[in-house]
């Protein structure tokens, strides 16, 4: 053979395993609405950046006649390249390649690219669409995932991983993406479970579509397995692009700097009347956000999943931020089982990939109720309170009016080691609000009054002008400065100017044990 001949040939063979499982099931693939893997690649990576690695592996498995069902790439499409100028690892499972299906090879495909990223500290995306264990390849198949398991926790903290839900995943393919640090889901295309609906159906006698058990808002919006929810395909790679510019490569290195044209001392006068007179009337933080971060750009993370939180990532003078705010106009801002873990993993990986945390608390306390306690508030609740302690990273806390009780405590308080406190005028820090106070403290004196009401609103406003300010706090230097609304924007770049050499640490330890 001439080098030519050898070199058509090398061209064929890559034609080949560029074809992936055939015309007709691309056409399959095509018609439910869902792109290859790889038009995915080309649309996700810099043009012309993206190199594929293994395209001549296929599977070893001589079972149910797969000897003679050899495709190149065995149904997953691995490699690196750019992303608007940074190196990312990316593997893509090919739904029209045996549906996708994991066996020992695909694995081992998978297992080569997570290997490199965690070596060479970049972070790895993968584009999930697929069956699960392929059934043919049995045990080899489940040690396969195993593998892939195990690096992803090898990787956990490490390098960012994410994960974008392209297809229907089932079995094994969910457990690697809930492994990762984010999920994104395609809505009408993608499922996530661990049993399809028959299996249910056949178990528990319950009646569920694929949608209803796990489709995209289920897990936005009920499970909170999911973190985004993208309109189609296209719209969710640019959100993870979008995503990765909030963060850094690895745990060694700080999140990209982006230049902004926000001047850094803009002061929002607007941020003034905000806050209603009346205490009881809710307000949108993420007004408060909108107007304080670098041109109103906030990439909120799991909004639609425990709305009385929000999270996510803006910037600051160009500095990368993890947001985490109580949302009054959600159950007044109070704290319940899935905010604390919302933001505690939030908190979590923000501290784990350096990024600083800005804190805005508006919080009347844990929602009381018996729901939450049998569910267990307190382990819950628990969680977020761990992770800003542990948090090493700058944190910046922001009162902007109620901060009672435990919460006040949780929310980033001075005495978990936030680095700079402030609070507006309309801070009330106390223990508990006026009503409840009152209630407890003058039992005997209302129940002996003439006029009760008369009585209870005069010990109300007694209470609210004695407590509820944030006065008594900074009198102490549990504030360390009560600030006006508009220059919240410059207050914020300050403090993360002087923090930005912070050194702390923590006890050396195998690792903590965060009540889970
Ligand atoms: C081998 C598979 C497969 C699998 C699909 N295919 N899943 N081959 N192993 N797990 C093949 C089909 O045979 C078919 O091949 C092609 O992929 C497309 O599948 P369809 O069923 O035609 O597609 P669709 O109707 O879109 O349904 C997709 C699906 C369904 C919902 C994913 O295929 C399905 O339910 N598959 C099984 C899911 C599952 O139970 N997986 C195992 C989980 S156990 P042809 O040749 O006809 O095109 C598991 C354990 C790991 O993962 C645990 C680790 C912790």
């Amino acid at each position: 053979m001439s080098m030519n001949d050898k070199i058509a040939h090398l061209r064929e063979l890559k034609e080949k395993a560029r074809a992936g499982g055939g015309a007709d099931r691309v056409a399959r693939q095509k018609e439910g609405g869902r792109l290859t893997a790889r038009e995915r690649i080309d649309l996700f990576f810099d043009s012309g950046t993206f190199r594929e690695l293994d395209m001549f592996a296929t599977h070893r498995c001589a079972d149910f006649g797969m000897w003679d069902k050899k495709i190149l790439g065995d149904g997953v499409v691995t490699g690196f390249g750019k992303v608007n100028g940074r190196i990312v690892y990316c593997f893509a499972q090919d739904f029209t390649v045996f549906g996708g299906s994991l066996g020992e090879v695909f694995a081992e495909k998978i297992c080569k690219v997570m290997d490199l990223a965690l070596k060479n500290g970049a972070p790895v995306i993968g584009l999930n669409d697929s069956g699960g264990a392929r059934i043919q390849e049995g045990v080899s198949s489940l040690g396969g995932y195993a593998e892939i398991f195990y690096r992803n926790t090898l990787s956990s903290g490490v390098i960012p991983q994410i994960s974008y839900i392209l297809g229907p995943c089932a079995g094994g393919a969910v457990y690697s993406p809930a492994l990762t640090d984010f999920i994104v889901m395609c809505r009408k295309t993608s499922y996530m479970f661990i049993t399809g609906p028959d299996v249910i159906e056949t178990v528990t006698g319950e009646k569920v579509t694929k949608s209803e058990l796990g489709g995209a808002m289920s897990h936005n919006t009920r499970s909170g397995v999911a973190h985004f929810a993208a309109e189609n395909e296209a719209e969710g790679l640019d959100l993870i692009k979008e995503l990765l510019g909030y963060i850094p490569n690895n745990n060694a290195e700080d999140a990209p700097y982006v230049p902004t044209d926000d001047p850094i001392d803009r002061v929002d006068e607007s941020l003034g009347d905000l806050i209603p007179d009346d205490p009881n009337k809710p307000y949108d933080m993420h007004e408060v956000i909108g107007r304080i971060v670098d041109e109103g750009n906030f990439l909120e993370v799991q909004p639609h999943f425990a709305k009385n939180i929000i999270v996510g990532f803006a910037r600051f003078g160009g500095r990368s931020v993890g947001i985490v705010a109580n949302q009054p106009a959600q159950m007044a801002g109070c704290l319940d089982i899935d905010a604390s873990w919302k933001g505690a993993r939030f908190v979590r990986f923000c501290d784990a990939f350096n990024i600083p945390l800005v804190v805005l608390v508006d919080v009347p306390g844990f929602l009381p109720g018996l729901t939450q306690e049998y569910g267990g508030i307190i382990r819950h609740g628990a969680k977020l309170l761990y992770a800003f302690c542990e948090a090493t990273v700058p944190k910046i806390t922001i009162i902007t009016r109620k901060a009672y009780g435990g919460a006040y405590d949780v929310m980033c308080s001075k005495h978990i080691r936030a680095d700079i406190n402030y609070a507006w005028p309309t801070a009330e820090i106390a223990v508990m609000g006026a009503d409840g106070a009152t209630n407890i403290l003058y039992r005997k004196e209302l129940k002996e009054a003439d006029d009760a009401v008369a009585k209870k609103a005069e010990l109300v406003a007694e209470y609210n002008e004695t407590f509820a300010s944030p006065y008594l706090a900074a009198n102490r230097g549990y504030i360390d400065d009560v600030i006006e609304p508009k220059d919240t924007r410059a207050r914020v770049i300050e403090a993360l100017e002087l923090t930005q050499l912070k050194r702390d640490s923590r006890p050396a330890r195998k690792h903590g044990n965060i009540p889970l």
